[in-house]
């Protein structure tokens, strides 16, 4: 049996006030409609596709970050079963597809699943996916008749009784495909909304199943930047139980995000106003915060990250950053090493036990191991045009105020006097110093203003 995956994010969201198409609106620094395709994904359906139209443009440079994922393109947004009507080659390649809504992130591949295993068993048409929620404003309501669910009324178009009800349509669904496709050219937009509604799909198949989920977060979705800040906060929540769950401590959580796909380690102190976005992995006993932001980082065990901005960077065990320092994309900080306040690095490696204290930028550069930067060392690694690479050798003595000009190479056990601009290579073993003499003239002060006056 072939599974396809249809994602409706055609939509326009008018309520969230977006320049953007709504299913990329973020929940922790991930659009949701990365959520539902990570859930896809997990599930592992044969086929995914998802429906684009307002802003077709953005959705489907979101995408592209994604991989090679088809869409079908919704010219106007007729509403939901209009949206899927676009996806018919997709849906006529399977035997039984699935539809998610993109702005509608908690659903997992667990209950996916799950659904699924009724809807075979079942024998149904079309299985809905539903949760009892307290507040149903704004979903589509589970509609039976003694007992058999026959119907999804848009809250629009209930009836006082209906209105009542606390079962809601999530807006994820499995259908049989052929069954599905037979539905779609029936529906008409004889609502109060003037819309194609997917969810009538239910009453012209007619043999249908629900799926009640224990989750009911999972049917969350949001159409305001009010609910939109409750999936956050939601999400939020659910990321520190799963953390402190593997042993990461935190002595507050306020002021700090950490992504839903971040992974740290027992032991972790996580300290306020610290953000953790992306493929991010942390090891055991690090300090982390306060005031950090880390972004698809690996790190080891035993960091220390004090007011550290770092992103796309590999920290390994046993470091010491901060307060104040910045690592950029593609840098590598081997073990051992210490950076103090107000370093940059960007684009380097940094060898086993170095240490870079005070005031320095090192970009594109190849450092050994053990070596020593004085305060205020600069690698000139641009020249307006072209970028070039600094090499520095283990164990090399770097002076205070060092400028390397790159490309330029450092020895081992090399050093360079305070205050030198080195424009060539320093062998192994030897001092290179670049200094003016030292004229003295007495007196010059008292001279000088006398002269003035
Ligand atoms: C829909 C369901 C409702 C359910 C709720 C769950 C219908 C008619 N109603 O309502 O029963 O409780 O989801 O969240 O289906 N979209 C398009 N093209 C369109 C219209 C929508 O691609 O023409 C996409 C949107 O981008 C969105 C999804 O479909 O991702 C759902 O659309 P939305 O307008 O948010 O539906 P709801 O009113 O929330
Ligand atoms: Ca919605």
């Amino acid at each position: 049996m072939t599974t396809g995956c249809v994602i409706l994010a055609g939509g326009e969201g008018k309520r969230m006030k977006s320049e953007r198409p709504k299913v990329l609106c973020e929940v922790l620094k991930k659009p949701m409609l990365g959520w539902v395709l990570d859930a896809a994904e997990e599930f592992g359906f044969d086929k995914i596709g998802v429906v684009t139209g307002f802003k077709r443009e953005l959705t489907e440079d979101y995408l592209k970050t994604r991989g090679d994922i088809p869409t079908f393109f919704q010219e106007k947004q007729l509403g939901t079963g209009d949206a899927v009507k676009q996806a018919a080659a997709l849906i006529s390649d399977t035997d039984c597809v699935c539809v998610l809504c993109g702005d509608a992130p908690f659903v997992d591949a667990e209950t996916l699943g799950k659904s699924l295993e009724l809807h075979k068993a079942s024998g149904a048409g079309v299985t809905v996916i539903t949760a009892e929620i307290a507040d149903p404003t704004g979903y589509g309501r589970i509609i039976r008749e003694n007992g058999k669910f026959t119907a999804i009324r848009e809250q629009k178009d209930c009836s006082p009784e209906e209105d009542k009800i606390c079962e809601v349509n999530s807006g994820a669904y499995w259908f049989d495909s052929k069954a599905l496709l037979e539905a779609l050219p029936k529906l008409t937009d004889n609502n109060a909304n003037g819309e194609f509604y997917l969810t009538d799909c239910v009453e012209i198949i007619g043999n249908a199943a629900a799926y009640k989920s224990e989750h009911p977060d999972i049917v969350l979705g949001a159409n305001t930047r009010k609910t939109l800040l409750e999936l956050n906060e939601r999400a939020r929540q659910a990321v520190f139980e799963r953390l402190m769950d593997d042993g990461v401590s935190f002595t507050t959580t306020d002021g700090i995000i950490i992504g839903a796909d971040v992974k740290i380690g027992a032991d972790t102190l996580i300290l306020p106003n610290t953000i953790i976005l992306g493929k991010t992995e942390i090891g055991k006993g690090c300090e982390i915060g306060a005031n950090s932001y880390i972004e698809n980082c690996k790190i080891g065990d035993n960091v220390t990250l004090d007011n550290v901005k770092a992103c796309d960077s590999i920290i390994e065990d046993d470091v010491k950053i901060g307060p104040f320092a910045q690592l950029r994309p593609g840098t590598v900080i081997r073990r051992g090493v210490k950076i103090g306040d107000f370093v940059e690095i960007k684009n380097s490696d940094i060898g086993e036990n170095t240490a870079v204290a005070h005031l320095t930028y090192l970009g594109d550069s190849d450092v050994g191991r053990g070596v020593n930067f004085g305060c205020g060392c600069v690698t000139a690694n641009y020249d307006g045009v072209h970028k070039f690479r600094t090499e520095i050798g283990s164990h090399a003595f770097i002076g205070c105020n060092t400028n390397l000009i790159a490309p330029v190479k450092i020895g081992e056990n090399a050093t360079t006097a305070a205050g030198s601009t080195i424009t060539k290579e320093v062998p192994a073993n030897s001092l290179a110093v670049e200094r003016g003499q030292t004229r003295i003239i007495e007196n010059w002060q008292k001279n000088f203003k006398r002269k003035k006056k």
